[in-house]
């Protein structure tokens, strides 16, 4: 047995920070921005909310999609880097409020990569016989761990979530294979030092920030490209499938030379690479089930035909999934 999507859903919260907003809070500029990144604005969660709650719209949404309900549900899987809390997981929140009472629920941490790491997950517990349903969440409120008066960072990441619903189904269909990897040697490259144990939340994390992203942007950059075009290639090589039997790749949305310096490299013809980012930035373990969602919704793919996921993030973590849709 194997599985496949049989829904998907998104949310971003309505409250936009346009780089003209931005332009007013730090010494940046949106042409700067632009050039750089591709990003125009990007959606803010309201104070208050909670990782869980953007999870729920974009899993509601997924569920109607595949005309499932939360009580069918085996397993739920969020892929964040925001929790809600540090303990319980944000998968058990999301459990309580959709009410999928007979699920087993748990949060995975792989930054940008959560997404594809959840995704995985759930497609091994459904062929190990663990379920024959799972909800697949990638959630964020990055707004909480940025520093606004940091330029090299805040400019990058917006709020969101997205959704989809696995379903058992014949090997061979669906999710094809995934592949997922990491170096925790480049730990140091994109990081949050505080609120965890070895800074816990103290004046120390206050007065120094800890509690911000801290990225080294251009070294990010490079593996970034290296990674992704690496992993792609291995999922192609592994189905024996080529580049232009692909209908369309849907890279996490991170930066534009990004995505389409691992699009040169794998030699994809640009109009097959999904980019959504101008709209949202890059909303982490969000950003491809947000894309995925808002590709079918374009027509960009049709049933059976392939796609091709990867991301990379903090970790450094990067992986790749091959899917016949
Ligand atoms: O999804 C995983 C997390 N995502 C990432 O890690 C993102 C990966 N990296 C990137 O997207 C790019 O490296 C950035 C967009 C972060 C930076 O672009 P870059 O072309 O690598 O620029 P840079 O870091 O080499 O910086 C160039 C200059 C610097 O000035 P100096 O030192 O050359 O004088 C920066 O201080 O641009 C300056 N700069 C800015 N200027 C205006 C950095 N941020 C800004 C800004 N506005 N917001």
């Amino acid at each position: 047995m194997g599985s496949r999507i049989i829904g998907l859903g998104m949310y971003a919260p309505p409250k936009e920070l346009t780089n003209e907003d931005l332009e007013k809070m730090v010494d940046t500029s949106d042409s700067w921005i632009m050039e750089r990144t591709g990003i125009r604005t990007r959606r803010i969660a309201e104070p208050g909310s909670a990782c869980s709650d953007l999870c729920l719209e974009a899993a509601r949404r997924a569920l109607a999609d595949a005309g499932v309900s939360p009580s069918e549900i085996d397993i739920i899987v969020v892929g964040t880097c925001t929790p809600d809390m540090p303990m319980p997981s944000t998968a058990c929140f999301l459990q309580q409020k959709i009410g999928a009472g007979r699920a087993f629920a748990m949060d995975v941490s792989a930054a940008c990569s959560g997404f594809l790491y959840a995704l995985s997950t759930a497609d091994a517990m459904i062929r190990a016989g663990r379920g024959k349903k799972a909800l697949v969440v990638g959630g964020e409120i990055l707004s909480t761990v940025l520093d606004f008066t940091d330029r090299n960072t805040c400019i990058l990441f917006g709020d969101g979530a997205g959704a989809v619903v696995l379903s058992e189904c014949p090997e061979g269909e669906g999710v094809l294979s995934c592949h997922l990897h990491s170096d925790g040697n480049l730990w140091e490259l994109i990081h949050v030092p505080g609120g965890g144990t070895v800074h816990p939340y103290g004046p120390e994390v206050e007065e120094k920030r800890m509690h911000a992203i801290r990225l080294a942007g251009n070294e990010v950059f490079k593996q970034a490209v290296t990674k992704m075009a690496e992993v792609s290639l291995e999922a192609l090589e592994k189905n024996g499938v080529s580049v232009s039997d692909i209908t369309l790749v849907v890279p996490h949305q991170a930066n534009l030379r990004i995505i389409n310096a691992v699009g040169k490299r794998l030699g994809v013809p640009e109009e097959k690479v999904f980019v959504n980012l101008e709209r949202f930035g890059n909303t982490s373990a969000a950003s491809i089930p947000i894309a995925l969602t808002e590709a079918r919704e374009q027509g960009r793919f049709a049933k059976g035909d392939l796609v091709l996921l990867t991301a990379f993030g903090a970790g450094l973590t990067w992986g790749s999934a091959l899917m016949r849709m």
